[in-house]
């Protein structure tokens, strides 16, 4: 979608002077074994949400700016369609992974059903797959197809709370047996050369926390990298993300950590910098409210300060956002249907009513959009909308009470 025939403009490339102090500062690189992660931000896997056309839409978000508007719908929309690759940098978004996928799955399904979950674009990378499971033979011959196929890094879900995958052992049910994660993490290390990262939950609960011991493991067995969401599992989504055993799993490990849980702005990722001293920082509900946060974050950093989107930004981003999807379905529209992007109509109304959340008359156009019956109607309805809000003058920021409603949403989603 982005890139030939416009510039994006960079403001935080060159800051004049620091505004931020060094230890709040989101760092501008990490390193996983050989990959580089420019800059140190990740897009959470989420199961649902991070399909190829929303993975490379959080990447070029930069491209979805006041500065760019030219005001010629034709160039626009030119620069919206082209798919030369920008950098990553660019993008404020250093790593993106595909939503968890089974490895028991994986091993059995037929060519083109794996071709739906582990298909990506060249502008994707640096790009993770992640996988769950419990069976090291069989996560290690996942994570082989996962090299094969030419993802830069292989993920391991021990995070999950999910009643379904926590019952067969796979994601957090694992937290309760460390000696079968020590088997997983040495079989997928010996089949795989590229960097092999962890994402894990602090422990089955709050008298079972195992995160210190697990990330030290990680390192004994030489994976490259660990992400914390910073919950038990017993948790769930409920109550705030203890920031307190991210800073002692970094302080435990040399291992790169990646913090996670409730970084919802830029203040957020600075903040969880300075008290955990996190190498790096995830980010998953916030994205689909907020595209722009891994922009947001990274002039926050070099500046001090950060542009909020326009309602005429949210409208071209929403918009662009659309006819990606429907790119893609047009274009898988002949394979097979396992292989094809699942209900692309579904996840426009998925995101429209992520999108608009705490934009002023949202509710309503969320209950439009609901009976819409294809892309091309929920389309206009989003157009009908923003062009009103436009021609009324309306700014159409996120009410933070309404961005925390959309937070509680998505944990119901995920469960
Ligand atoms: C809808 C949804 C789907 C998720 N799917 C996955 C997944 O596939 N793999 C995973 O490791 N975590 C998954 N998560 C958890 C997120 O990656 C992340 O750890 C969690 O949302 C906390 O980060 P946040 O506060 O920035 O949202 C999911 C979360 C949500 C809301």
């Amino acid at each position: 979608m982005a890139g030939r025939g416009f510039t994006v403009k960079k403001d935080w490339d060159n800051p004049v002077e620091h505004a931020m102090p060094a230890e709040a500062r989101v760092p501008a690189e990490v390193r996983l074994g050989a990959v580089t992660v420019r800059p140190a931000t990740v897009l959470a896997p989420m199961a649902g949400v991070t399909d190829t056309v929303f993975r490379r839409f959080i990447r070029h978000a930069s491209v979805f700016t006041r500065e760019q508007a030219t005001g010629n719908r034709e160039q626009e929309a030119t620069a919206e369609l082209v798919d030369v690759a920008i950098s990553n940098a660019q993008s404020g978004c250093g790593l993106i992974m595909t939503e968890f996928t089974s490895a028991d799955g994986l091993s059995r399904m037929r060519e083109t059903k794996r071709r739906r979950y582990l298909t990506f674009y060249d502008d994707e990378h640096p790009i993770g797959a992640q996988l769950f499971g419990s069976n090291p033979e069989t996560l290690a011959e996942a994570a082989r197809i996962v090299e094969e196929t030419g993802f830069d890094t292989v993920d391991l879900n021990l995070g999950c709370p999910a009643k379904r995958v926590v019952g067969c052992n796979g994601g957090s049910g694992l937290l309760r047996d460390l000696p079968k994660i020590g088997e997983i993490f040495r079989a997928i290390r010996k089949a795989v050369t590229i960097p092999f990262t962890v994402k894990f939950r602090m422990g089955w609960n709050e008298s079972q926390i195992v995160c210190v011991e697990l990330a030290r493991m990680a390192e004994a067995e030489g994976l490259n990298g660990l992400a914390l969401h910073a919950r038990t599992r017993e948790q769930g989504y409920s109550g705030q993300a203890q920031w307190n055993w991210i800073a002692a799993v970094k302080e435990a490990v040399r291992l790169p950590v990646v913090g996670n849980g409730d970084v919802r702005t830029p203040e957020d990722a600075a903040a969880m910098v300075a008290e955990t001293g996190c190498d790096a920082v995830m980010i998953g509900r916030a994205a689909p409210a907020n595209p722009w946060i891994f922009r947001q974050i990274a002039q926050y950093t070099a500046t001090g300060s950060y542009e909020k989107p326009t309602t005429e930004d949210r409208y071209r981003m929403i918009r662009a956002y659309f006819e990606m999807m429907m790119a893609e379905a047009e274009a898988t529209k002949d394979l097979p249907r396992d292989a094809r992007l699942g209900d692309p109509v579904g996840k426009m109304k998925q995101f429209a009513t992520w999108f608009t959340h705490g934009v002023p008359g949202g509710a309503k156009l969320r209950a439009v959009i609901y009976h819409a019956r294809n892309g091309a109607d929920v389309l206009s309805e989003v157009e009908r909308f923003f062009v009103a809000r436009m021609e009324a003058g309306e700014s159409a920021e996120l009410a933070s009470e309404e961005a925390a409603e959309l937070f509680s949403d998505a944990a119901l989603i995920c469960d």
